[in-house]
């Protein structure tokens, strides 16, 4: 596959979870792949090291020579690592940017991966053109949130990690939670709905966008949902990450965030 796209208005996303590293070219203007995704199982031990020559076999299966953008599962400051939750401690303070871009060749950008799944529903999804107070949230082996008001984004929420009954949220509300515990939808949803309503009363979003990949099951679960917010799927699905990630390399992440409104 080669690249033959403008660079100006495409950028190769890279979405990082716990269990894969998925990588596909995004137009900027549309938010749309402009190949097929390309899926790499996260190495384990997750390191630095490892995961940066996934990162280069992805950008090559593209041929790719521009942007990268790359979605993060840990908080992101100016493309520095500050926690990494679900993948090797070693993350810590590694300057992602650094690693990324020497194994890649290309110049990369960093980004929280809720934060990158925000972005893009909020350019191009079930956000778009929303004003106010809206909170991503993704369920998936952790909680992810990312906080926009009037389109701007507040980078690095971390609510997946607030503490609802004495316990991380984490441990009770994300997806992997329902499957290590065996639970049904209706016997999961109290705990989210539990989730949900704590998030409204500290911050009081006006909208609720539920992201990950419980979000293409979400009638199994809307009707247990009772905050007040308007509580929406997200629309991107499985490809919100690798959509903000690419979109993020036109942005300063940390910060003043991209305008998402616009
Ligand atoms: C991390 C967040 C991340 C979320 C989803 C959490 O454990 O602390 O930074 O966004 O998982 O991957």
């Amino acid at each position: 596959m080669s690249n033959d796209h403008s660079p100006v208005a495409t950028a190769l996303g890279i979405d990082i979870g716990g269990s894969g590293m998925k990588a596909a070219p995004v137009d900027l203007i549309s938010g749309e792949l402009l190949d097929k995704r390309h899926r790499i199982p996260t190495p384990q031990p997750a390191t630095p090291d490892a995961m940066a020559e996934v990162a280069g076999e992805l950008a090559k299966s593209f041929s790719w020579s521009g942007p990268i953008g790359c979605a993060f599962p840990g908080v992101v400051q100016a493309n520095t690592i500050r926690t990494a939750a679900n993948l090797d401690p070693s993350w810590v303070g590694v300057d992602a940017a650094e690693v990324f871009g020497a194994s890649t060749g290309q110049a990369v950008t960093m980004v929280n991966d809720a934060d990158a799944a925000g972005i893009a529903e909020m350019a191009f999804g079930a956000g778009r053109g929303r004003a106010g107070v809206v909170m991503m949230i993704t369920l998936g082996t952790g909680i992810g949130t990312a906080m926009f008001a009037n389109g701007t984004l507040v980078p690095n929420t971390e609510l997946g990690h607030l503490i609802l009954d004495g316990v991380e949220a984490e441990e009770t509300a994300s997806a992997r939670a329902r499957e290590d515990g065996d639970l049904s939808w209706a016997d999961w949803a109290p705990y989210l709905d539990a989730y949900l309503h704590e998030i409204e009363r500290l911050l009081w979003p006006e909208l609720m966008i539920i992201g990950g990949g419980v979000s293409s099951k979400f009638a199994k679960y809307s009707d247990a949902l009772t905050v007040n917010a308007e509580v929406v799927p997200a629309e991107l699905r499985n490809q919100a990450g690798i959509v903000g990630a690419a979109v993020g390399t036109r942005s300063v992440l940390g910060s003043e965030g991209p305008a998402t409104n616009g």
